[in-house]
């Protein structure tokens, strides 16, 4: 939920900036804007509503901000609708029009994240003489930086310390002084932010692939923490105001994994990349034919003791929780239980000492994911993490960590991390299942073959994508989608569903097909699309009544079964295939057309399957 970048070195930061905001635009579209220094000048600051390109226009590609030290953001808004004056950066003292011109205040910022207590600090403010411009809590915290900045010793760890000692929430900012040149102050509580340096230039940046383009060398500043940036150089310091030293952490990701690559969408480009997330997801631990979770952490030992699980997620993470749980549960024997983070946080769970709480996210930087990790860890409960970026809050706060090896995922619609996490779940699944004696040898290597022909197996139906985007085009045009299935199937048609609803704006749901005719199936008119997956053959022939079910009151059926299910064409009016594989593992092929369907859909219709409106990529508010 927004993005922000800064960079300071020998280079035109604008430029940099804007290049930088380009690949976080996936965190918030709504407005952007800039803030640059040239020398000792104050910053000039410009900002736009609406879409990056028009802050690009604006700034002449950046060539009409001169200056080597500047701060950027992209907007997603909480506090105050999208418009000019609430889009960021903000300044601390008085705004001309909608906030763009020479910044003659001594601190401006951008900031991303939610201050909780903003409007009793900027009560405060206010009788502190203080003139509100915006409706954000951005403002406050800029503003309070300045108050303390001015009452005390003019120096800005102590005005920054003052103001985390203060401040409720979550935050990620930059701040440039106007008394000092030649520098950019950062600081966070849990909103993510990393800073990457290379010779003589320093980034800033919500997230990699906004800096991985210059710099590979990746500080992640800790909760808590502020950092003075200078050209090719940063220091950190604690909440005390003492130093302290994080080391660098190199990253891995190629940066073409952020681009494009010729593809029209990051959403079609991460589709395809799937045999990839899988098969390298697979390959950090299957080896020479056994998996291996010792990187993670847990020894057999600690599997054999483990009473429980609970898995909690949001969103398509916690669909992967949904498919997870059927596996592991047939698998280990073991009861699993599948939470929403945002409902988890706030109940008082019963969580047996012996169980083991599984977070997963793509991001590691969801707010509720996050929280219930920590409210787990309070009850003195062991966590597992499966997380695709590495160095994020979760990854660093959980237990053990199971990384998902996806690379970045761009498109707010994830698809590939979503791939990956099965597949490190279903790791899980069978080994826990091997350790404890739920299967035996011969069980453990036929899924651990079956396991290692997903990649391939997914290939193939990409391979099949014209018929879908053919039947996309013919129905671009719906108004509702019922996804039914039972079992794994059901947790399936919960992605799908949330697929096409999130980038194509058309009303879906996802339902257990049993549960249909207990309400729901009352919304079926004549030609409504009902999509049953059908891939769990024992439950097969269940679904396919209910679909009949359906059809019988007018709806018209799409199936997706496994090859060699050819008789579902007597019954469905349109039917795509996906490769037969273990029923447990079937999701990672099912999903496939739906993403697909939802994606081309989206297209048909004309929208921005990468950037649907209302969403961002990472929640890190609640
Ligand atoms: C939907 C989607 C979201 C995320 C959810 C959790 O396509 O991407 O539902 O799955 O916001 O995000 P992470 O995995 O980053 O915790």
């Amino acid at each position: 939920m927004c993005g922000i970048v800064g960079f300071i070195g020998d280079h035109q930061a604008a430029p940099i900036l804007l290049d930088g905001l380009s690949k976080l635009e996936y965190r918030g579209y709504d407005s952007a804007g800039l803030a640059v220094r040239n020398g000792t000048d104050p910053a000039e600051v410009v900002k736009t509503v609406g879409r990056l390109k028009n802050l690009a226009e604006k700034t002449d590609d950046g060539k009409a901000l001169p200056g080597c030290c500047g701060i950027g953001h992209t907007r997603w808004a909480t506090h105050g609708e999208p418009s000019q004056v609430n889009a960021h950066p903000h300044v601390s003292g008085n705004c001309t029009g909608s906030g763009s011109g020479k910044v003659e205040s001594e601190v401006v910022g951008v900031h991303n994240g939610i201050i909780e207590n903003y409007k009793e600090l900027k009560e405060k403010l206010i009788r502190n003489g203080y003139t509100f411009y915006s409706d954000t809590d951005t403002e406050v915290i800029i503003k309070l930086v300045d108050y303390y900045y001015k009452k005390y010793i003019q120096d800005p760890i102590d005005a920054i310390m003052k103001t985390m000692v203060r401040v409720r929430g979550s935050y990620a900012i930059e701040l440039m002084f106007k008394d000092h040149p030649g520098e950019i102050w950062a600081a966070r509580k849990g909103s993510p932010m990393i800073i990457g340096v290379s010779d003589g230039e320093t980034y800033i940046a919500s997230d990699v692939p906004a800096i991985l383009k210059y710099t590979r060398k990746v500080y992640y500043i800790g909760d808590l923490q502020c950092a003075k940036i200078t050209a090719g150089d940063v220091h950190f310091y604690d909440l005390n105001g003492d130093e302290v030293t994080i080391e660098p952490t190199e990253i891995k990701w190629d940066a073409e994994s952020a681009e494009k690559g010729g593809y029209e969408h990051f959403m079609i480009k991460e589709i395809h990349e799937q045999p990839k997330a899988v098969e390298d997801t697979l390959a950090s631990v299957i080896k020479d034919g056994a998996i291996d979770l010792s990187e993670c952490g847990l020894s057999d030992e600690q599997i054999k003791d483990i009473s429980a699980i609970t898995i909690v997620a949001c969103g398509s993470a916690w669909h992967v929780g949904m498919t997870l749980q059927y596996a592991i549960e047939d698998l280990t024997r073991l009861p699993v239980r599948v939470e929403l983070a945002s409902e988890f946080r706030y109940r008082n769970p019963i969580l047996d000492p012996r169980s083991l709480v599984i977070v997963i996210s793509q991001s590691g930087e969801t707010a509720d994911t996050l929280e219930a990790l920590r409210l787990a860890k309070s009850h003195g409960i062991k966590t597992l993490a499966i997380v695709n970026v590495v160095g994020s809050t979760i990854a660093r706060e959980a237990d053990n960590v199971f990384y998902t090896l996806a690379g970045p995922e761009i498109a707010v619609a994830t698809t590939k991390a979503y791939s990956a996490q099965l597949a490190a779940g279903y790791t899980i699944a069978v080994h826990f299942g091997f350790v404890r004696g739920t299967i035996d040898r011969e069980q453990y290597d036929a899924y651990i073959a079956d396991l290692n022909t997903i990649p391939a197996k997914i290939q193939k139906i990409l391979e099949d994508k014209e018929r879908l985007q053919w039947f996309a085009a013919k129905f671009a045009h719906i108004r509702d989608a019922f996804f039914i299935g039972r079992g794994i199937d059901y947790s399936t048609c919960l992605e799908g569903s949330l697929k096409m609803k999130e980038i194509s704006y058309i009303h879906s749901e996802a339902y257990a097909a049993g549960e249909l005719k207990h309400g729901t199936i009352s919304l079926i008119e004549d030609q409504t699309l009902v999509i049953g997956v059908l891939t769990q053959n024992k439950l097969y022939e269940k679904t396919v009544s209910n679909m009949v079910e359906c059809k019988s009151r007018g709806a018209y059926l799409m199936g997706i079964a496994s090859y060699g299910k050819y008789e579902v064409e007597d019954h469905c009016n349109f039917v795509t295939y996906v490769p037969s594989i273990d029923p447990h593992f079937s999701a990672s092929l099912a999903v496939v057309p739906l993403q697909l369907l939802g994606y081309y859909i989206s297209i048909a219709r004309g929208l921005d399957a990468d950037k649907p409106r209302n969403l961002a990529k990472s929640v890190t508010v609640e």
